[in-house]
């Protein structure tokens, strides 16, 4: 409770007290923050700060999820624009009011077409997707079982739904089947399938498995499944549980927007029952062009070739951080107190590298961390840049003395 709240006691505080309390202490605790502007259209430009001045020139940012440089790809870039002077900036109220642009149907045949699902529905965030699926699924009476590590649009959504929500230890199955069989009712099992801020990935075929034997549905945030991993075969066969696979535009596609993919009649509920599809205006023609245009790139050759990339890089940097295996973009460097990871990050800005430092209550106390993500589009002169901030900064690990966890995570030697 804020020292503000507390003063309640008395006489109210008036609004502007409270607010300016409220500042006080966010800014005490060392937390503030403010957007810098980065003035690039890829991964280098100058950075400034939150009032405008120059703070450092030429950075390299390692702080992007356009995993595979497709925001400033030429086709995705284009298909926008095109769709910018076909059917203007704005899509004007919800499609329920105004109605779809063809492109916004388009996109959902693309990505059930890609997902292999029966439809897809998008939505103007992913954050948005997660709170419109889980308010429809798991209303009160419904047992929500969600891993801790879950993103925030996940953790909202479970309250937005009034479920009986458990939290499982991280990736712990064992614990998750022990809540499930406890569930009298209804169960969802709800995970991300790599984690936003460690970069491991949940153990899907264990997953699925539990789920389906206590008859719960599986909802599935793949917003940073770039490299994987894909649903086991279990998850697609008739008598196995019912699966609903989350994802985002805003990462691997470039844009910005999210959906839902799953069996026709799920998706129908959500376009019926989701407060976030049906009272906000739909993702801009252009948003949705440039999404399509980028899962093209993506199930194209070239995709793979993206993909193939990406895969060197993740493994070079994260070797070297002793995450031998891991399986995605987001490479942590857990550093533990918040002012090292800070540190950290300002000593690397001052080699020319954006990495942000990622502290409470994004991640737990004593966790603090540099979170660095890849791109496929990151040059190679542009990792070897990154790698000497690393290894200046004394967190790279000698390949000998890396402990691997099954998940691709380090355990310091
Ligand atoms: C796991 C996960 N799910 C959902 C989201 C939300 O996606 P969006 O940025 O499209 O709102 C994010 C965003 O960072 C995420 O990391």
């Amino acid at each position: 409770m804020s020292t503000a709240d507390q003063a309640t006691g008395s006489l109210p505080l008036d609004w502007t007290t409270w607010i300016d309390d409220a500042c006080t202490e966010v800014e005490a605790a060392g937390r503030w923050r403010a957007p810098r502007m980065f003035a690039a259209d890829g991964h280098v430009g100058d950075l400034h700060d939150h009032r405008g001045d120059l703070a450092a020139p030429d950075v390299v940012s390692f702080a992007s999820n356009d995993y595979l440089g497709l925001s400033t790809h030429p086709a995705v870039v284009a298909a926008a624009h095109a769709a910018l002077d076909r059917w203007g900036a704005g899509s004007g109220a919800s499609r329920l009011v105004t109605g779809s642009r063809p492109v916004h149907h388009d996109l959902e045949a693309a990505l059930a077409d890609w997902k292999g699902t029966e439809r897809a529905v998008v939505f103007p965030t992913g954050f948005a997707a997660n709170l419109s699926v889980l308010s429809v699924v798991a209303g009160p009476g419904v047992v929500v079982c969600s891993d801790e590590l879950n993103h925030a649009s996940i953790i909202d959504g479970c309250r937005l739904a009034r479920a009986d929500v458990r939290i499982y230890p991280h990736r712990d199955l064992a614990a998750l089947d022990a809540a499930l069989a406890e569930a009298p009712g209804r169960a969802v099992v709800v995970s991300d399938t790599i984690f936003s801020m460690d970069g491991d990935q949940a153990d899907l075929t264990g997953l699925v498995e539990v789920a389906g034997r206590h008859g719960a549905l599986v909802l599935l945030d793949e917003a940073h499944a770039v490299l994987g991993p894909d649903l086991p075969e279990a998850s697609r066969s008739h008598d196995g549980p019912l699966v609903l696979r989350v994802g985002t535009l805003s990462k691997t596609l470039g844009s910005l927007g999210g959906y839902v993919a799953g069996p026709r009649r799920a998706i129908e509920l959500l376009v019926n029952r989701a407060r976030p599809y049906i009272f906000t205006t739909a993702p801009t023609p252009a948003d949705a062009a440039a999404a399509l245009a980028a899962l093209d790139v993506l199930c194209s050759t070239e995709g793979d070739t993206l993909r193939s990339r990406l895969a060197g890089l993740v493994a070079t940097v994260a070797d070297a951080v002793g995450l031998a295996g891991h399986p995605s973009p987001i490479i942590p460097v857990v550093l533990g107190a918040e002012e090292r990871a800070v540190a950290a990050s300002a000593a690397l800005l001052e080699h020319g590298l954006w990495v942000p430092a990622i502290r409470p209550p994004t991640v737990a106390p004593g966790t603090s961390r540099l979170r660095i993500t890849l791109s496929a589009t990151h040059t190679d002169e542009q990792v070897d840049r990154l790698m000497a901030g690393l290894s200046h900064l004394g967190v790279l690990v000698p390949a000998d003395t890396a402990v691997v966890g099954e998940n691709g995570v380090r355990g310091a030697a």
